[in-house]
């Protein structure tokens, strides 16, 4: 049996979890050979316990545990994201997680902002770097609280750690199909980091000579996913620029209500999480759309050896979303366990 590691956090990341659990339970049902355990690491526990999460839970995670699944995780009341770090950055970077798979594919053009746009359109991939960059927790304080106060923030970039995740690119777009690949970084600017990229893309890009290379300033970058995103097929980025892009990405594939993610680092237990956040206003008002948490419970399932259930949701979701059966940041009006229900009857028919 392939064993789950489930975590729902915080605000709307309990509600949407509750809905992927009716999900996985209707795949479940059907033969998958699934199971999960619910753990409750989030602000509640941290406020109360001063516990985020232990490395020996982490290490049982990695151990026992073939998935993690987070709802999501941010609370109001811990302002400094102290629980949040450990939990989701924890995660990403202890359990090696370097590549931060994001897919921006618009399921119907109703939900796109942008201007006639169609399916074929806004279809591509973003591959995050994870565990380096602006993330990787180097700097401090000087001074600090005083009028002098210095803070530094080091942008870590290994050979290693920027080959391995434009390499993951590269081989997403060969295995495929997808005859190019985008990197975007600041390399006018930030020009260390900018080098390394620069070099690392080309190089590793030799590798693959079917495939077109393309690069794009991140500024850029972001203008062109909305003036003309037909052009991309696969995008890879650094840790900062590819959290701004995604959620740009997310928006104009219909929002973050349907924007799904993976943390992977292949061959071993990953983390599977919808791209938002906690939502902190929306929680317990039956309002969140769970369709992100759910097509990322997808995206679980592939990576652990059920293909078909991956197929299967992403299907289960299409369908409602031509009928307007939906929550109301689609435009339908379905609350948020109407909404699960709603994936749950279409995948038990
Ligand atoms: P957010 O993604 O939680 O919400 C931003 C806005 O997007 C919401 O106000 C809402 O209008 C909309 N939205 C997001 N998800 C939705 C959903 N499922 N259904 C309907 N509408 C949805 O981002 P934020 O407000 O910047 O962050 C809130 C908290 O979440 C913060 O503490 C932040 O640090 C944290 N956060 C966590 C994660 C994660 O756990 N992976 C990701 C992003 C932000
Ligand atoms: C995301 C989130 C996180 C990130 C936050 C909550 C630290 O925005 O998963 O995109 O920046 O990686
Ligand atoms: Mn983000």
């Amino acid at each position: 049996m392939k064993k789950i590691s489930v975590i729902p956090g915080d605000g709307i990341g309990i509600d949407v979890t509750d809905e992927t659990l009716k999900v996985l339970q209707v795949i479940k049902d059907s033969g998958a050979d699934i199971g999960w355990d619910v753990f409750d690491y989030g602000a509640e526990k941290y406020l109360a316990t001063g516990i985020t999460l232990p490395d020996e839970e982490l290490a049982n995670f990695r151990d026992n545990y073939d998935a993690v699944f987070v709802g999501a995780v941010g609370d109001p009341r811990v302002p400094d994201m102290t629980h949040a770090r450990d939990i989701l950055l924890g995660m990403r970077f202890k359990l090696d997680l370097y590549v931060n798979y994001r897919p921006v594919k618009l399921y119907n053009e109703k939900l796109c902002p942008l201007k006639d746009r169609t399916i074929e359109d806004v279809d591509f991939v973003v591959f995050r770097e994870n565990t380096e960059g602006m993330y990787a927790g180097t700097g401090g304080f000087l001074k600090k609280g005083t009028p002098e106060e210095v803070a530094v923030q080091t942008s870590i970039n290994t050979r290693k750690g920027v080959e391995r995740i434009i390499r993951y690119a590269f081989e997403y777009a060969k295995d495929h199909g997808k005859s190019q690949v985008t990197m975007s970084d600041k390399s006018n600017a930030m020009r260390y980091e900018g080098d390394l990229w620069q070099r690392a893309f080309y190089e590793v890009g030799e590798e693959y000579p079917g495939i077109e290379k393309q690069h794009w300033y991140i500024d850029a970058l972001l203008m062109q996913m909305v003036k003309r995103p037909e052009q991309f097929d696969v995008i890879v980025s650094s840790n900062m620029f590819g959290d701004i892009a995604t959620d740009l990405g997310g928006q104009i594939a219909g929002g973050l209500g349907l924007a799904a993610s993976g943390n992977i680092h292949p061959g071993r237990t990953s983390l599977f999480e919808p791209v938002h956040g906690s939502a902190p206003k929306y929680h317990g008002k039956d309002i969140a759309n769970p369709l992100a948490a759910i097509l990322t419970a997808g995206i679980m399932l592939e990576h652990i050896g059920f293909p078909k259930g991956c197929v299967r949701i992403e299907d289960a979701v299409k369908q409602p979303i031509a009928t307007n059966k939906v929550p109301r940041d689609l435009g339908g009006d379905l609350g948020t366990k109407a909404s699960g229900d709603y994936i749950a009857s279409v995948l038990s028919e």
